[in-house]
């Protein structure tokens, strides 16, 4: 009876390592031990961390038993690729600590992890462009990559796959295509090419809105005592409403999402919500994050906050929480716009 409280008492339940044996009871409803009956009387978040070899991770009983526990409400992660505990190599790794505790603090900060993304291509961009002078210098901002980077593992979390153009150096949430660039121009090529198979596109990023005109092939000497001569800029284009044309044009498929965001202040022309809105209505994008930017606010941080506009007027406001929370109710914006009865219709765009 003790045992049963514990589930009943809990704000969490993490079982690391999950066996295919234990995958197999909990999804039967056994209670025969302290950690089945645990699981049965856990009204809380359940997370499962699996690991077996790669044939018991694959077999058809343990799929089955996988689908039952995420129909149950059940996060079951995919485990990890790797070294298994004989001289095999394959997936049903345990997930690395720091992942299975990243989704822990998830479900306890109050975020969900339906498995609602799996078959879905989700395109992020994250991370602050670098725009080349010479061979050692950029043209650079503020921007982390910490949001573009929460989305892209949060929706790899949810089922979907994901790629994340990025140039951060965070590292690589599990089961995310990275894919590496530097500039705003590398980062339209990369993010329209996958953007050609896409349900989503989440642009995170922070693209410099102009580079270097002229790039020096070596470094730029400090002559002593002239003045540096002034850096000529160019404009860059913009990605976002580049995804705009591209799905005008068919190059983007017509139903996918675009989501863009944008970090404001209040000033004497408008508050935060009308430049979002403004801008939300002159990208052409379907969703818009807008972010309220101050010092020591947004940039680097862990938490943020903000609205979640939508371009038939809807707005959602998220208080701040942790980039991991923002990036699931983003998600679920996303989700929300693929279950309307028209999806993301001609009429709905400004494009
Ligand atoms: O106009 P603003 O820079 O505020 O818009 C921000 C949004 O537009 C972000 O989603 C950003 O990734 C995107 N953007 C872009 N290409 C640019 C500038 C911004 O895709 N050159």
């Amino acid at each position: 009876d003790v045992y049963k409280r514990q589930g009943q008492r809990a704000d969490l339940v993490v079982v690391a390592p999950a066996t295919a044996d234990l995958l197999a009871r909990a999804a039967s409803g056994r209670a025969d031990d302290l950690l089945t009956s645990t699981l049965l009387t856990a009204r809380c978040p359940v997370l499962l961390a699996p690991a077996m070899h790669t044939e018991m991770w694959e077999h058809p009983a343990t799929r089955r038993n996988v689908d039952t526990l995420r129909g149950d409400g059940i996060h079951v992660m995919p485990p990890a690729w790797g070294r298994l505990t004989g001289a095999d190599t394959g997936a049903g790794r345990l997930p690395e600590p720091a992942d299975i505790a990243r989704l822990a603090r998830l479900l306890l900060d109050g975020g969900s992890l339906p498995w609602d993304l799996a078959g879905k291509n989700v395109v992020v961009t994250s991370g602050g462009t670098r725009e080349e002078i010479d061979p050692v210098r950029f043209l650079g901002n503020r921007s982390s990559g910490k949001q573009g980077h929460a989305i892209a593992a949060v929706a790899a979390a949810r089922g979907a796959r994901v790629t994340l153009v990025t140039s951060s150096d965070l590292p690589t949430p599990p089961a995310v295509e990275a894919v590496h660039i530097e500039s705003a121009l590398e980062m339209r090529e990369r993010t329209l090419r996958a953007a050609a198979h896409a349900d989503v596109v989440i642009k995170a990023a922070a693209v410099a809105d102009f580079r270097p005109a002229d790039v020096a092939d070596s470094k730029l000497k400090k002559d002593s005592g002239s003045e540096p001569t002034g850096i000529r800029l160019v404009r860059n284009p913009d990605i976002l409403a580049d995804l705009v044309a591209a799905r005008g044009s068919g190059d983007v498929p017509a139903d996918c999402v675009l989501v863009g965001f944008a970090a404001e202040t209040g000033d004497s022309s408008g508050t935060v919500l009308e430049h979002g809105r403004a801008k939300l209505a002159r990208k052409g994008c379907d969703l818009l994050v807008v972010n309220e930017v101050g010092r020591g606010t947004t940039f680097g941080e862990d938490v943020n906050g903000g609205w979640i506009l939508d371009s038939s007027g809807g707005e959602v406001l998220v208080d701040r929480a942790s980039k991991d929370v923002l990036a699931g109710r983003i998600l679920d914006a996303v989700a929300a716009m693929w279950s309307r009865p028209s999806g993301v219709s001609a009429a709905d765009r400004t494009d």
